[in-house]
């Protein structure tokens, strides 16, 4: 038996479709109601969890497979093997700031918040710059705008929340999409099963 982590939300949908398209049966996921296991057939279990619960179940083994975004993937750190870019679920991160602010200009101490701290703290040390790194849990355009911070290091997909609150790029910090990871034992323990699971959805991308 396989059993794969989707992560709820934006990442599920996608992947259920390309789960369906390459052939596996996922009438009961669409309908889900309040369940968290599916048997898609050909013996494999998907479960639904939330991002860092995808990486943490996959990291212990007790899911072999797992479907999330980059972004956490970059935050969480790596104790697994990322065997494909899905393609979907494409943004980046970006640090924004108010717009017509100088960000990296003057020698002020400067505050950036994040729902990431560590790519945040990785991106500034890659550019030589010491800034002080908020975390925060949700809504992080908020930061600049009542004053606690500078900038913010976060996901950008269409632009509009930065656009609806005066808040404007001031540089990109990676690009962001959905990974296919694999357990690092269950690679090698179930290697024709997650093979097989990475042919047919490698054939849909
Ligand atoms: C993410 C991100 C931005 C927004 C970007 O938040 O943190 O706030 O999406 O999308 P856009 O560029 O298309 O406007 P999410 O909706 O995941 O929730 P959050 O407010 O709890 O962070």
């Amino acid at each position: 038996m396989i059993r794969i982590a989707f992560t709820k939300g934006r990442i599920e949908s996608k992947a259920i479709e390309i789960f369906e398209k390459a052939g596996y049966n996922c009438d009961e996921l669409k309908n889900k109601g309040r369940k968290l296991f599916f048997n898609i057939g050909d013996d494999i279990e998907v479960v639904l969890a939330k991002a860092n619960d995808v990486i943490t179940y996959v990291e212990h083994g007790v899911s072999d497979m797992g479907i999330v975004g980059k972004d956490t993937i970059m935050e969480m750190g790596s104790g697994f093997y990322e065997v494909l870019d899905l393609g979907f679920g494409k943004c980046r991160f970006a640090l924004a700031a108010k717009k017509g602010t100088d960000f990296f200009g003057g020698f002020s101490h400067k505050v950036v918040a994040s729902k990431y701290p560590k790519v945040a703290k990785e991106y500034f040390s890659s550019i030589g710059m010491d800034v002080e790194i908020v975390k925060i849990d949700g809504s992080v355009e908020l930061a600049p705008l009542l004053g606690l911070a500078d900038g913010i290091v976060d996901i950008v997909e269409t632009g509009s929340t930065l656009k609806e609150n005066g808040l404007e790029i001031v540089s990109e910090v990676a690009p962001v999409s959905a990974r296919l990871i694999v357990n690092s034992a269950s690679i090698k323990l179930k290697k024709d099963e997650i093979d097989k699971v990475i042919e047919k959805i490698e054939k849909q991308i």
